[in-house]
C-alpha cells in the first residue's frame, strides 16, 4: 500500500456516508476498531492514531486534553458522525472536559471498561492497569466504585508495556519479564478480574494470560466501548454505505501495517501522514 501525504479530505464523506471517527496515540486503538468492525460490519471508520506524539501516558492531562482536541478538530472536519476516544488515558484527562465542546457524541473507553470489570468480579477484588497518566488520574478507581462501593480496586500503572508493544514484542521473554513484575504483586492481593486498562494491552492478552492463567477474567473495554457505539448510531438517523477503513497517521511508523492487518486481521483500505497541531 503506498503511503501518501495528506491535506484533503478523506473520501468526500457526505452525510450519508460519514465515517465514525476513531483515535489513540498509536496503535492501541486499533483494538477498539477491530471491535467496531465485528458489532458494525457495515460503517465507515476513520482511525487517526498520533504516531508523532506517542506514548501520551505520561503526559500531563492540560497536554493529552489539547492533543485530543487536535485530532477530534480533525475528525469532526472529515465528517465524523462520532467521536471515539480509543485511548484510556485521553478518555481519562481528556473527554470530561471536550465530551461537550462538539456537536457530535463523543465516547470513551473508560466507562464501558469499568462496567464490564463490576459484572464480572466474583471476589469483589479487581485489578486496574494502564499507563501513569490513566492510573494516576484514579479515574477507573472512581467510575468502579460510583458503580459498587462494595468492591476493592487495585490499580498499576504500567509504563513500560506500550513502547514493548509499539515495538510488536507481543511474544518475547523481556515482555514476559516484564508483565510478571507488574502482575504478580496484583495476582498475590487476591484479584479475580484485571481491566486491560490501555487499548494496547489487548495485544499483549496471550502474555497476560500465561501469567494469570484461569484464575483472572481480563477486561478489555473495547468490545463493550463498540457496543454502546452500536447503541448510539441505533438512535441516528445515519445511512450506511459502505464499509470502509481509513488511516490517518500523523507520523510514518514502520510496525503499524504489519500489526493491523497480521495481529488484528484489519483489511485497511487507504493510509496517509497528516500532521496535526504544532
Ligand atoms: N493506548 C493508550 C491508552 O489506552 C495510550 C498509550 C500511550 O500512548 O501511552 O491509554
Amino acid at each position: 500500500m503506498n503511503i501518501r501525504n495528506s491535506t484533503s479530505n478523506i473520501g468526500n464523506p457526505t452525510p450519508f456516508n460519514a465515517p465514525i471517527g476513531v483515535f489513540d496515540s498509536g496503535i492501541g486503538g486499533l483494538t477498539v476498531v477491530a471491535e467496531l468492525r465485528r458489532a458494525l460490519p457495515d460503517e465507515r471508520i476513520l482511525y487517526v492514531g498520533d504516531t508523532a506524539r506517542v506514548p501520551y501516558g505520561g503526559k500531563s492531562a492540560g497536554t493529552v486534553t489539547r492533543y485530543s482536541r487536535e485530532i477530534s478538530d480533525l475528525l469532526v472536519t472529515e465528517g465524523a458522525k462520532l467521536i471515539v476516544v480509543a485511548c484510556n488515558t485521553a478518555s481519562a484527562l481528556a473527554v470530561p472536559e471536550l465530551a461537550s465542546s462538539y456537536n457530535v457524541p463523543m465516547i470513551g473507553v473508560l466507562e464501558p471498561g469499568a462496567v464490564a470489570a463490576v459484572k464480572a468480579t466474583r471476589s469483589g477484588k479487581i485489578g486496574v492497569i494502564g499507563t501513569r497518566a490513566t492510573i494516576g488520574s484514579g479515574a477507573y478507581s472512581r467510575a468502579i466504585y460510583s458503580l459498587n462501593p462494595g468492591v476493592s480496586v487495585t490499580a498499576t500503572a504500567c509504563p513500560l508495556l506500550v513502547p514493548l508493544i509499539e515495538e510488536g514484542l507481543f511474544d518475547d521473554e523481556i515482555t514476559d519479564l516484564v508483565l510478571s513484575r507488574y502482575l504478580e504483586p496484583m495476582l498475590k492481593s487476591g484479584i479475580d478480574t484485571l481491566v486491560l486498562g490501555c487499548t494496547h494491552y489487548p495485544l499483549l492478552k496471550n502474555a497476560i494470560l500465561k501469567i494469570c492463567g484461569d484464575r483472572v477474567t481480563l477486561v478489555d473495554s473495547a468490545e463493550n466501548c463498540a457496543l454502546a457505539v452500536k447503541a448510539i448510531l441505533a438512535r441516528s438517523e445515519h445511512a450506511v454505505v459502505e464499509p470502509h477503513l481509513d488511516i490517518l497517521l500523523t507520523d510514518s511508523s514502520e510496525g503499524f501495517l504489519r500489526i493491523a492487518e497480521k495481529s488484528l486481521d484489519l483489511k485497511i483500505d487507504s493510509l496517509a501522514i497528516r500532521s496535526v497541531g504544532n
